[in-house]
């Protein structure tokens, strides 16, 4: 069976659609609404010429067909064994088919979906819609065998008019959706390529008198508090605000609101209302608010905006980019519990129902358009749709289907016109489109550097020079003189920065200490919120995120859609924990010196008086007293300074206990419970040591002298190979003894670093293979020394190495080590890092420490750790990065606990500290695996202590590790003590 192929013209036509409802507001009403979500049957055809012809007849038998819900992704259905309808691809700016436009392959996956449904008896007369919230990325209606229309642009609503078509009684409903159209050529965002009725649609009556649409203006004057309400409706309607005084009143106003409470992300304020009309109830929501840019820099309600943001993508592991309500608002409470206060819908509209939530909780919004056209750079931006006056129409029709539906929502505080679609014409035509239809908003654009139609001076992925060059507005110079001079008047947002790739990102709280800094820097949004991992099983049943290239696409980009800050199940990786400190509101400084507090209120809108400030002192880890303290709020934007509390002071002048350490630590939490975090959840802290850690090796009094017998040295209970020197037992305790280690299993920054990976020049250096030669043992009368030489195959530099071992006899207990390597030679490249590794007998299982915690850090990722005592399972010590890599360090950990089920392992000491890593497997095992299913517990658990590591950055998009945090070949020493238990 086949069809005409001119019945089908429309999928590579440039119109984005036929017989469509002009765009309007979502709002919802007492009209009745007929949802439409479900089992509907469905059919999937290769391509047109294998659609099945009369499907859309009311009277199809479509008895044979199998079924699918609505919403839904196609390509996911099966998931997380076999898919059902063709796999899912991934690609990030290569397009998965000819640049060709706006032709598209014949080998076209088609979804035809049937439903049929009951016209409730008491259906109104007058007209009614039928809905469409997102169909990806094109599609054909029929209603009752009438066709209505077609549409494109994936992330957008379309509706019908189908009163002509509707019958009482049963209907019958048709939809056929092709999965590439002219519109995949505006949508090749960085993401999994998903096709189907992916979000809900809807029956709608729209009753004699029931409005179309209205759009709600609601000002705000920070200099007199008050507020002014104007509802433009389409039609006659009555107003009614009860908390404003505002009954049965004309909607436009305009309303004076004298005294409102404004909306902010802080305080999300909204005034419940109704618009009532001959046909319907309308209920509103309204906020009141003012966004403006003066003097270069942008205001809310007159007060600067500062963006902790992050880009979301709407995403679940099992359901592609269908959400349920559980999973918006499991995105908005982790943001707001992580002090995350804006999101960039990157990079189309997310489901509306996700902006209600953000009205509702307080997240400030740069609303998206459906629009990216990327894969043209790999073209040299030969055709772009941009700046094609065929296209114009497809791009003005995007941009009003946005700002329409969205227009009420007071989040929205900034329209996106799209991401990396070039430059051209056409986004000049939707800027100005938009400032015409909704002047009381800014516009985004990141792509056109110079700038000239856009209200702020957008950046993606600017290392912290440039940054900080923005900031005091010495920036490089743009080519055009009058667009360069423009350009330096606008404010500075990074749209995005800091990607958060695997482990990492590093280098969050040097941005933010530039944002904090320079008025015109408004802060950013790190990309990502969340990996775009899909569930999958192995053929034996292991569970694990699946990427680009797993479903056996032809052209693919790996695991570079795994980069948020959440996984895929939207558990929280380091990088949020990281990314919640680095952006506290509320910043302490415990001051040990002057005995003073000091907090200094970032927050927009709130004075400190929802927090409660709590102060507590550990000696050693152990905790010697707590209580609060009695700060009078602080206002937004000020400094409060407090003197230490009697109780606090006098437990610091106590005496301690020798090589004891002491530090006080100050928290803010949450007064009462909010609606996003009970009473008690903390928001930012600080912790300064009074007395630090002790530098003190302890000295070997009465050193005890190696005694040789049967191959092995014994040096109190350890026991070496007197061939090779290595330390082989401790106590009983099987040990692989100690060797320098430098390698790391390469993390995502490493492996793509930009201008070259870094792990290609760790690989090029031979740093995964390294060799290790004994140049000297020797026993003396201080110990055991062993000197070795350790260096790739055919390379001329080295580290030279050597092992001191000494035990006391006052202590025979303690084998101490006191390490010192140096390069010989020149290394081409950063060292991932310098320290050794062993290896320890399989049943430990539990690691104790006094150090840095409780999650993992590295030099460059350090905000969020605190020194504390800490415990957890050597299982639990593993972060699942999608792609298996380095992960899990602890850092400056003074004493650790390694212990089986019996209690019995190995203490470690560092003086002053060490890095620890402790997993079931190794770093080639880490590095080898593509996915943690291939990760296997061997039976020895491997420890790594570190010197130093080389920092995490974020490299893999974005500027390589800032050069303090770079680590080179150098000289290091690492003192250690090893007590069995
Ligand atoms: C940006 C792009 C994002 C994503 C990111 C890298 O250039 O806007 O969509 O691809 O890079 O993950």
């Amino acid at each position: 069976m086949t069809s005409e192929p001119t019945a089908h013209d429309y999928l590579e036509s440039l119109s984005p659609g036929r017989g469509r409802e002009r765009p309007r507001a979502a709002f919802t009403s007492d009209a009745p609404a007929l949802n439409l979500t479900g089992t509907w049957r469905f059919h999937l055809a290769a391509g047109l010429p294998q659609v099945v012809d009369g499907f859309q007849d009311a009277g199809f038998d479509d008895s044979g067909w199998g079924t699918i819900p609505v919403p839904s992704c196609w390509q996911m259905e099966g998931l997380p064994g076999e898919p059902r309808f063709g796999p899912p691809a991934y690609t990030n700016q290569v397009y998965p088919f000819p640049v060709d436009p706006p032709h598209v392959p014949d080998a076209n996956p088609t979804g035809e979906y049937r439903r049929e449904f009951l016209l409730p008896g008491n259906w109104p007369e007058g007209r009614t819609l039928l809905r469409f919230e997102g169909v990806d990325s094109c599609f054909a209606v029929w209603l009752n065998s009438t066709l209505l229309g077609n549409g494109k642009g994936s992330r957008l609503p379309t509706e019908f008019d189908v009163t002509d078509a509707l019958r009482p009684g049963r209907n019958v409903l048709a939809v056929r959706v092709h999965q590439w159209s002219s519109g995949s050529y505006l949508e090749d965002q960085d993401m999994w390529w998903l096709s189907g009725i992916f979000r809900p649609v809807t029956l709608l009556s729209r009753p004699a008198g029931a409005l179309t649409d209205f759009f709600v203006h609601a000002d705000y004057d920070h200099l007199t508090g008050d507020g002014t309400l104007s509802v433009q409706a389409d039609g006659p309607a009555l107003l009614t605000v009860p908390a404003l005084g505002i009954v049965e009143a004309d909607p436009a106003g305009p309303h004076p609101a004298p005294d409102v409470i404004p909306w902010s992300a802080e305080q999300p304020h909204l005034y419940e209302g109704e618009l009532v009309t001959d046909g319907e109830r309308v209920p509103l929501r309204i906020g009141f608010r003012r966004i403006e840019v003066v003097d270069g820099v942008i205001l809310a309600n007159g007060r600067p905006l500062l963006f902790r943001g992050v880009n979301r993508h709407e995403w679940h592991p099992g359901t592609g980019r269908t959400l349920s309500h559980e999973d918006m608002l499991t995105d908005v409470l982790l943001m707001k519990r992580h002090n995350i206060n804006s999101v960039r819908t990157s990079h189309y509209p997310p489901d509306s129902a996700f902006l209600d939530l953000c009205d509702a909780y307080g997240l400030w919004v740069v609303d998206e358009c459906d629009l990216e056209t990327h894969g043209f750079g790999l073209v040299g931006w030969k055709g772009n749709p941009s700046d094609d006056p065929r296209w114009r129409e497809a791009y003005l029709d995007r941009m009003r289907r946005m700002v329409e539906r969205d227009k009420n929502h007071p989040s929205v505080v900034m329209w996106s016109l799209g991401n990396e679609a070039g430059t051209g014409s056409n986004l000049a035509a939707m800027a100005a489109w938009t400032k015409d239809r909704d002047p009381d908003r800014l516009i985004h654009y990141e792509g056109d550097y110079n700038c000239p139609y856009t209200d702020v001076f957008s950046l993606m992925y600017a290392d912290h020079g440039e940054v900080g060059l923005l900031g005091r507005g010495q920036e490089a110079v743009a080519a055009d003189p009058a667009l360069d001079a423009r350009r330096r008047q606008l404010p500075v947002i990074l749209c995005e920065y800091a990607h958060a790739m695997g482990n990492g990102p590093g280098g969050l709280s040097e941005y933010q200490e530039l944002f904090e800094a320079h008025p015109r820097l408004h802060g950013g949004f790190v990309w990502e919120w969340i990996d775009h991992g899909v569930r999958r099983r192995t053929p034996e049943g292991r569970e694990h995120f699946a990427y680009g290239g797993d479903f056996g696409e032809p052209v693919h980009d790996d695991n570079f859609c795994c980069d948020g800050l959440v996984f895929a199940d939207r558990s929280p990786s380091p990088g949020l924990t990281e990314y919640k400190k680095a952006v506290e509101p509320v910043r302490i400084t415990v001051d040990t010196t002057s005995r003073t507090i000091r907090v200094r209120n970032l927050l927009h809108t709130l004075d400190t008086a929802h927090l409660r400030f709590r102060w507590s002192v550990e000696d050693n880890g152990q905790p010697r007293g707590d209580g609060e303290l009695a700060l009078q709020p602080v206002p937004a934007g000020a400094d409060g300074v407090l003197l230490w509390p009697e109780a606090l002071n006098k437990l610091c002048d106590a005496p301690l206990e020798d090589g004891e350490e002491r530090w006080v630590t100050v928290v803010a939490e949450l007064a009462a419970d909010e609606s996003w975090a009970p009473n008690g959840h903390e928001i930012a802290w600080d912790q300064a040591a009074v007395v630090g850690p002790a530098p003190e090796v302890p000295a070997v009094v009465r050193p005890l002298v190696p005694v040789l017998a049967d191959g092995t040295y014994t040096l109190g209970t350890a026991v070496f190979d007197s061939a090779s020197g290595t330390l082989t037992a401790l106590g009983g305790l099987q040990i692989d003894g100690p060797r320098l280690d430098l390698w790391r299993a390469p993390i995502d920054n490493d492996l793509r670093t930009w201008n070259g990976p870094l792990a290609e020049a760790w690989r090029k250096a031979g740093l995964d293979r390294l060799e290790h030669r004994l140049v000297g043992l020797r026993p003396h009368d201080g110990g055991l020394e062993v000197v070795t030489r350790t260096a790739p195959a055919g390379a001329d530099f080295a580290m030279r190495t050597v092992f001191r071992w000494a035990v006391d006899a006052e202590d025979p207990g303690l084998l101490q080590l006191a390490l010192t390597t140096e390069p010989l030679g020149t290394w081409p490249c950063p060292l991932p890092r310098i320290g050794i590794r062993m290896a320890l007998p399989g049943d430990i299982e539990t690691v104790d420490w006094f150090g840095l915690g409780p999650g993992e850090a590295y030099s460059d990722t350090t905000a969020a750790v605190r020194v504390g005592r800490f415990g957890a399972a050597v299982d639990d010590l593993q972060t699942p990065y999608v792609l298996p890599q380095e992960n899990g360090n602890r850092p400056q950990v003074r004493h650790a606990r390694l212990t089986g089920p019996d209690g019995a392992g190995l203490t470690v000491t560092g003086y002053p500290h060490t890095d620890l890593t402790v997993r079931r497997w190794t770093s080639e095992d880490l590095d080898a695996a593509r996915h943690t299913s291939d990760l296997r517990p061997r039976d020895r658990v491997y420890v790594n202590l570190d010197a130093a590591q080389h920092g995490i950055g974020s490299g893999a998009c974005g500027p390589r590790t800032q050069p303090q945090f770079q680590l080179d070949a150098r000289p290091v020493t690492l003192t250690l003590g090893f007590r069995p238990c």
